[in-house]
């Protein structure tokens, strides 16, 4: 695991930004898997800063993302897949049919979960980019979620929930349940960059890149990837 500790949240987002850009550029047809939340965000913004000023195109690339809230359909204002839309997709030329989110207003939950497995195995993600919960989730697999689970739905846990609410007009509006690819269709792709940063998470971030190997955090099973990039700023990577 290649940790880099940046100055701060910029930096972070800029050297994360890079790493996706160089793969884009090296295969036009790469197939990215991405991440919501606030780690990700900057670094999206730095890649439609590229897009506009490079012209780095994204006409062939495909992304899967990691996650979805179980209830929100793709216009509510808090769903992935509309976060996804306006923080990344709308900057960018690509073909939002080539952009893939678990659907968390399906009918059937678990054909669901089945039809996002079924895509993953024709998506290999050349990277996955990641989060980090406060808790050492990864995706929403929370905490003694099995290594080789796939997607599955999942009920977010009272931490989750709360770390969530900031983003919710109430915590009683936030989502009790979400569908989250799998720990096995994480560590499936060819390479994984991870971004972290605050002092909330330091713990976590010690846990994952030094700490026993154990479900009990799941992002520690990210010692058994051969190629992940850890871009944390000094708080988060305070404790390493
Ligand atoms: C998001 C996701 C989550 C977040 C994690 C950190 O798609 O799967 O694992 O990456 O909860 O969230 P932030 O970045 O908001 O601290």
């Amino acid at each position: 695991m290649k940790v880099i500790i940046t100055e701060n949240y910029e930096e972070m987002s800029k050297k994360a930004s890079e790493i996706l850009v160089s793969i884009v550029k090296n295969n036009p047809n790469a197939i990215l898997g991405l991440a919501t939340g606030s780690s990700p965000i900057g670094t999206y913004q730095n890649m439609i800063k590229d897009h506009k000023e490079n012209g780095t195109s994204y006409k062939n690339v495909h992304t899967v993302n990691l996650d979805e809230y179980v209830g929100l359909t793709a216009d509510h204002d808090q769903s992935y897949a509309y976060f996804m839309r306006t923080n990344l997709f709308y900057g960018l030329d690509i073909d939002l049919k080539n952009t893939n989110l678990p659907c968390g207003s399906a009918k059937d939950l678990q054909a669901e979960c089945d039809r996002y497995n079924a895509l993953l195995e024709n998506y290999k993600q050349d990277v996955q980019v990641l989060g980090l919960g406060s808790n050492g989730h990864i995706g929403f697999n929370e905490p003694n979620t099995p290594f080789d689970s796939v997607t599955h739905l999942v009920d977010l846990t009272e931490n989750t929930i709360k770390d969530n609410s900031r983003l919710f007009a109430s915590i009683d509006e936030v989502p009790r349940q979400a569908l989250s690819m799998g720990i096995k269709n994480i560590m499936n792709a060819k390479s994984i960059l991870m971004v972290v940063s605050g002092k909330n998470k330091a713990e976590a971030v010690k846990g994952m890149v030094k700490g026993e190997i154990t479900p009990a955090l799941p992002a520690s099973v990210l010692q058994l990837h051969p190629f992940v990039t850890v871009i944390c700023d000094k708080e988060a990577g305070s404790l390493l």
